[in-house]
């Protein structure tokens, strides 16, 4: 099955699938210097955290190719999105490449090479985890668009439909955006995996009436000791699977693990604009003058998570050295 590409790079351009127009719209965004690139991180017409790292990658060589000092740079880049950590590592690597003198966009192709890969091993690992055919719930969106490969947490569902071991994918909506019911509804349609579309607050309700049998999400970034930041509505996930003993796993590559956040309150937690909860495409769907609440990420400590997959293995609770020897190998 030939993948959907969230971005790509050719003949020296940066091409970006712009996913707010997404399902009813295919549209790439053409990327021609780092304020485009830093446009579409921030504006979110490319999420999820290992996508955005491979964008921002191009981005900074991109910028460098343009004669713009290293510093500037990655300020411009690093100031887009600050939860999901693979921006800022795809950045770090990239300012490294810079000052060793290694062809930028060979270093950013290499990147999102390794992302493809890093997605085979993670969906491989993951699937090893489920052996009969199972109802999978999963939250807002971890696939083709969110990665350069098949994705995290869908990348394990895909290789499950593959093993034929779906029965069907309950897949959130994923308000205020809606990555669940727009992009992964989208991306398991055109792989013909059997989904249905659930309100957010119904899932607690399905893990209870015993219909889940596991839980796959992905992540933006896991402190070393396992606490994880992922999409708005992920903790609750967490919480019911505990109270019904559903097993609930994160699903991310190496590059999402912070090994300089020791827990949860070293990960910063982006705001948005209120305007993505009062609105619904462009109709407002609470008095105008409202005020809201738009945390676009949550936490789930590390003791709610059955176990983190990555493309190193899975690690199992306590985190903290299981995630240690995966840097290891790294
Ligand atoms: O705000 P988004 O759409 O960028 O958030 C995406 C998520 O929360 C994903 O679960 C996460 O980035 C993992 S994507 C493989």
């Amino acid at each position: 099955m030939l993948e959907l590409k969230s971005f790509f790079f050719k003949d020296d351009k940066l091409f970006i699938l712009d996913q707010r127009k997404l399902p009813h719209e295919e549209v790439y965004f053409e990327a021609t210097n780092i304020e485009d690139v830093a446009y579409a991180i921030k504006a979110m017409l490319v999420r999820g955290a290992p996508a955005i790292g491979c964008v921002a990658a191009y981005g900074f060589a991109i910028g460098i190719k343009d004669g713009l000092d290293v510093e500037k740079v990655y300020n411009i880049l690093s100031n887009t999105r600050p939860t999901a950590v693979n921006l800022f590592w795809a950045l770090n690597r990239m300012k490294e490449a810079y000052f060793e003198k290694k062809d930028l966009f060979e270093e950013a192709q290499k990147i999102e090479q390794e992302d493809i890969e890093a997605n085979i091993r993670i969906s491989k690992f993951g699937a090893s985890l489920i052996t009969e055919k199972s109802v999978i719930l999963t939250h807002c969106n971890t696939g083709a668009l969110a990665t350069a490969g098949v994705g995290t947490a869908l990348g394990v569902i895909k290789e499950l439909h593959r093993q034929g071991k779906v029965d069907y994918v309950l897949v959130d909506e994923t308000r205020p955006y809606l990555q669940g019911s727009r992009l992964t509804a989208f991306e398991l349609l055109k792989a013909n995996i059997p989904y249905k579309i659930i309100v957010d607050s119904s899932a607690p309700f399905l893990i209870s009436r015993g219909i889940v049998k596991a839980v796959f999400v992905g992540a933006d970034r896991i402190a070393s000791n396992g606490d994880t930041a992922n999409k708005i509505g992920t903790f609750m996930l967490s919480l019911a699977c505990k109270a019904y003993n559903v097993p609930f796993y994160v699903v991310a590559p190496t590059s999402t693990i912070d090994f300089n956040a020791k827990s949860f309150q070293d990960i910063p937690i982006e705001e948005r604009s209120k305007d993505e909860v009062l609105k619904c495409k462009d109709v407002f769907v609470g008095p105008i003058d409202s005020e809201a609440i738009n945390y676009s990420f949550d936490i789930t400590p590390a003791q709610n998570i059955s176990a983190i997959i990555t493309e190193k293995g899975i690690a199992h609770y306590p985190y903290v050295d299981s995630l240690k020897n995966f840097k290891e190998q790294i």
